[in-house]
């Protein structure tokens, strides 16, 4: 059995204000949607990651009204000190926060993110026991050289190596996304047999390293391009276990089809 995570990705979009505003109206279009549908039949785990400044208690708890855990898009390896921009793993599990992004590939892309401060990132959120989802994926031109498992086992090796051969126990949940760069904000998901084939090659990736009880428990998500029209064919996937929305995720009718599903 594992885990199903549906999260959203808000990257820098929305402050404090339209988050409020976004959380009061997904707890209205859930309810509209499901009136006597008790908390406890809210199985899957539902995180939205809103830009840092979006995280404050009165967010949390708006979100918690909707059965929506907020995460942070980034963390550092060290607990403080000299590193402008980044954030505090420890502190924001003080202000209660639990889930963390690692690794998205706009980190990559962007901030220079490697797989090496990746990993260091990784290491950080399991030692304050914090769920995380960690992104992997190919682009476009590796697709089309041919290079895709090859370049999703090199980032899934940074991720394995933090492991040790071990799914760490606990409560805090660690997931694994596939997201293809050619897939985000493009319009072009994966199909569904597509994200199925390379969620299939790192579930057995991963087996290798972990054994196969650890590797089916792990939750492997997909992201780029999900919508509230595709998200069910792509869950129907026997490896796909969650999705990690972008840009539908910003529009709470959209985001809670996505719940429902
Ligand atoms: P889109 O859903 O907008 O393609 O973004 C996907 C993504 O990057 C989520 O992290």
């Amino acid at each position: 059995m594992r885990t199903r995570v549906l999260a959203g990705n808000w990257k820098m979009n929305f402050g404090p204000a339209e988050a409020l505003a976004y959380f009061t109206e997904l707890e209205k279009q859930l309810n509209a949607r499901a009136p006597s549908a008790p908390p406890s039949q809210v199985a899957a785990c539902r995180v939205i990651f809103p830009p840092a400044y979006a995280l404050g208690p009165e967010i949390q708890k708006a979100a918690a009204r909707a059965h929506v855990k907020l995460g942070a898009q980034n963390l550092h390896w060290e607990e403080k000190g000299a590193f402008t921009g980044e954030l505090s793993g420890a502190t924001l599990k003080s202000i209660g926060i639990e889930w963390v992004l690692i690794a998205h590939s706009e980190r990559r892309q962007f901030f220079g993110e490697t797989d090496e401060t990746a990993a260091k990132r990784l290491s950080r959120a399991l030692t304050l026991k914090l769920s995380v989802i960690y992104c992997v994926g190919e682009t476009l031109a590796e697709r089309e050289a041919g290079l895709t498992e090859a370049v999703l086992a090199r980032q899934l090796d940074a991720f394995l190596s933090v492991l040790r051969g071990k799914l760490p126990a606990g409560p805090a949940i660690l997931s694994l996304a596939y997201e293809p760069v050619w897939a985000i904000g493009t319009g072009k998901t994966a199909t569904p047999d597509q994200a199925q084939q390379a969620h299939a090659f790192l579930r057995k990736k991963t087996a290798v390293s972990l054994g196969a009880d650890d590797a089916g428990r792990l939750p492997l998500l997909y992201g780029g391009s999900v919508t509230a029209e595709n998200a069910a064919a792509l869950l129907a996937k026997s490896d796909i276990d969650g999705v990690l929305v972008g840009g539908a995720s910003l529009k709470p009718d959209q985001f809670a089809r996505i719940l429902e599903t």
